[in-house]
């Protein structure tokens, strides 16, 4: 197990990469000890993952949308408002977000915007957002107009990486997940990304210490760009956004190239 430490003042934070399912309760049980009721979102894909969880929480409300990028929007976020509304929940009730990138950012956003904010944990199952999406507070939904257009700041009180969940990752989303790892390599770290040519067959083969030590340097990446710009107000934090911009351009080719609106793979 391995802890890193965000540090934002009152918005500081832990990112706990685990291995075992159960340290789940540690988990919320020490950020919460007297365990609120809470929500848990998930996707479609997710969903089976986040029913893992329930067993660790006394009392949960298990919400889904359907998996792909169409449910960042503003009609899946209604009703997402409406649900929360009729399930009474309140600042206390903190929202638990499991899944990839759409459901951290979706969740993200309902955190940061229905009663003025509730309590958010993160715990990503893709990689991409194991070492990009759930860390460093960006929520939000598409427009029509364009992707991440609507949303806000809004930094989790914990992120929960579990890597075991990795285990029944596609191979497409794993290496689309190690994208994200090598342009850590490439922006921020030299010798990380030494590290990952010498050992790319044990990160291909999945090997755990191999992933745990990937996540773990990403994530430390990550928190060290985001503690010093968290609101991408100096410049700096846009160095994270390296090749998404030729990623964005080519994801939008593909979905047109193949007739489709949906973009095929998710982003941070
Ligand atoms: N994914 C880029 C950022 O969090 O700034």
């Amino acid at each position: 197990m391995q802890t890193i430490a965000v540090s934002l003042e009152s918005r500081s934070y832990n990112i706990s990469i685990v291995h075992e399912l159960a340290t789940f309760a540690n988990f919320y049980a020490h950020l919460y000890p007297k365990r609120p009721r809470c929500v848990v979102l998930a996707d479609s894909n997710t969903a089976a993952l986040a029913e893992q969880l329930l067993p660790f929480l006394p009392e949960s409300h298990l919400l889904t949308v359907p998996a792909g990028e169409s449910s960042k929007s503003l009609a899946v976020a209604g009703d997402l408002y409406s649900q929360l509304a009729r399930l009474r929940v309140d600042r206390a009730t903190p929202l638990i977000a499991v899944g990839g990138g759409v459901v951290g950012d979706l969740g993200g956003f309902l955190a940061a915007t229905f009663n003025r904010g509730l309590p958010l944990l993160m715990v990503p199952t893709s990689l991409l957002s194991m070492v990009d999406s759930s860390v460093g507070g960006k929520v939000g939904i598409n427009l029509p107009e364009g992707k991440n257009l609507v949303g806000a700041f809004y930094q989790p009180k914990g992120v929960w990486i579990n890597t075991q969940f990795l285990d029944h990752l596609p191979e497409r989303e794993y290496c689309s997940g190690l994208a994200e790892v090598v342009k850590y390599g490439v922006i921020l770290d030299a010798t990380f990304f030494v590290w990952l040519e010498q050992n790319i067959d044990a990160i291909l083969a999945r090997d755990p210490a191999a992933v745990e030590h990937l996540i773990a340097v990403s994530c430390r990446c990550k928190a060290d760009v985001v503690e010093q710009d968290e609101r991408e107000e100096t410049g700096l934090r846009m160095v994270l956004n390296y090749g998404h911009t030729f990623a964005h351009a080519f994801e939008s080719l593909g979905a047109i190239r193949v007739g489709c609106t949906e973009k095929p793979l998710q982003r941070g």
